[in-house]
């Protein structure tokens, strides 16, 4: 039984894990099987990560480049751009990007293209599990008929399964090891095998009845909190035109120890995640009739912060008797969250646009992101990159308006405040103490 069969390689540790698609969730994911005692094989399309990879270099700034070495120098680990090295793995893992189309819609074709590849190697005796963020039905309607297309058959042959990723890029609380897994197979069989696997790397794993599930369990937990994120932006907009400080409100309600989770407002929405998931339940929601109202106001509001922001900055200025137009405007951070180097949808792109298209000169300043390019949608620049700027006394002093857009935790704050004329705080970066002693006048979200 190919069941069984598995699982005495995996208890065994002879079994080897591919895993494709060697970024933000695959390179943790293969490095965590090879530390666990497994081989780990990872596949790229992009040979330079595959090179870094074999060099025991790390890309990734959850992942140290020193274990990358160690499991690479004692053949635990190794990167390859070769496929046909899938037909030796006993377990296949897809961590490609589930991007959207220009229309919203889910674009799949990475998944497609993985899938393909494992398709021509298919043997007897595989375990396939997708991990890509998609929509409910992916597993069963688009992986399985793919696979039993080389006549080979689920549970007598191979088996498949889906189970979310759910890591956190920066947290270092929570890795890979620490955060509970939700494994779903389209049978039996198949949730048994990849629950056992995960088992070896993951401390706490939550099987459930089907693909299905554990697909729409990600999308939940993903909706969750654009729609939350959206609740607490409108709330900061509302306070803002009630003269209400939104943080102090915040801070109050989540001193109720029950039926209240706090989130926080921002500049807007980032990442490859919660501004795009939602849509992928939408889109599978309107194949069924079904409008998914809460998806489509949490968009409507998120994506409205940036312009937001950009009010914040021309209401600032038109205190200080200044035009936008002329007007230099200092940035602090442009990746979607602190801490880290991803800029993939941060809101910041959409400020910086905004900001040019008053006539601002805008500059940034980001410890973790040297330069920033700008696509067809942001092109005011004329499609030039932008590049961080030292944040030295001059470029702090002679800014009109400083926006913190990203709270980074190694800004020095303080010198920002004694330096800066006017200061647009999106993120409460500037805690109380901080604020009583500030020269600079502050605007917060
Ligand atoms: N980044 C996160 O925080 C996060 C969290 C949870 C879930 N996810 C989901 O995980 C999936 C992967 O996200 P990510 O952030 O790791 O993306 P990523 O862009 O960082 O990495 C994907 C990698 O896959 C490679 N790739 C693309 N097509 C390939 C192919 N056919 N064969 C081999 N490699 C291929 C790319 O070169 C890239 O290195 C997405 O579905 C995403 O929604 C991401």
């Amino acid at each position: 039984m190919v069941k069984n069969d598995l699982i005495t390689l995996i208890r065994d540790k002879r079994a080897q894990i591919a895993v494709i698609g060697l970024g933000y969730v695959g390179l943790p994911l293969v490095t965590e099987f090879a530390r666990a005692g497994f081989t780990g094989v990872g596949f790229e399309v992009d040979k330079s990560k595959a090179d870094q990879i074999n060099q025991g270099r790390s890309y990734i700034g959850d992942v140290e480049s020193a274990l990358v070495k160690e499991l690479v120098d004692s053949k635990k680990l190794q990167a390859t751009t070769d496929f046909a090295q899938l037909k030796d793995c006993d377990a296949i893992i897809i961590c490609v990007p589930t991007p959207l189309r220009k229309t919203k819609e889910p674009d799949v074709s990475f998944i497609l293209a993985a899938a393909e590849e494992i398709k021509q190697r298919l043997r007897r005796g595989q375990l396939i599990i997708l991990e890509s963020t998609t929509y409910p039905g992916t597993t069963d309607e688009v992986l399985l008929p793919m696979l039993e297309e080389t006549g080979l058959k689920l549970d007598q042959d191979f088996l498949l399964a889906f189970s979310p990723e759910r890591v956190d890029p920066g947290n270092p609380q929570f890795q890979t090891h620490n955060i509970p897994k939700v494994v779903g197979g389209v049978t039996g069989d198949s949730t048994e095998a990849a629950a056992f696997l995960y088992s070896h790397v993951v401390n706490d794993v939550h099987s459930v009845s089907s693909a299905r599930v554990a697909e729409a369990a990600k999308l939940l937990e993903n909706t969750f909190r654009a729609v939350n994120i959206g609740m607490a932006n409108e709330m900061a907009r509302l306070c803002y035109a009630l003269n209400i400080d939104t943080w102090e409100v915040i801070r109050a309600a989540a001193t109720k120890p029950f039926g209240f989770m706090p989130f926080y407002p921002g500049p807007g929405i980032g990442g490859h995640c919660i501004p795009l998931d939602p849509h992928y339940l939408s889109w599978k929601a309107r194949q069924h009739g079904f409008d998914s109202r809460f998806i489509g106001l949490a968009e409507e509001v998120n994506s409205r912060m940036p312009e937001h922001v950009v009010q914040l900055v021309s209401d600032g200025l038109n205190d200080d008797r200044k035009a936008m137009n002329g007007s230099r405007v200092l940035l602090l951070g442009v990746a979607y969250k602190k801490d880290i180097d991803d800029v993939r949808e941060s809101p910041a792109l959409s400020i910086i646009d905004r900001l040019r298209s008053k006539g601002c000169e805008v500059h940034y300043h980001d410890p973790f992101v040297s330069e920033v390019r700008f696509d067809d949608a942001h092109s005011h620049g004329n499609g030039a990159p932008l590049t961080s700027v030292e944040l030295t006394d001059q470029e702090i002093k002679t800014a009109d308006c400083v926006v913190i857009v990203t709270d980074h935790s190694q800004i020095d704050y303080r010198r920002v405040i004694e330096l800066a004329p006017l200061v647009v705080d999106t993120r409460n970066a500037l805690n109380g103490d901080l604020r009583k002693e500030s020269a600079a006048r502050i605007i917060r979200l």
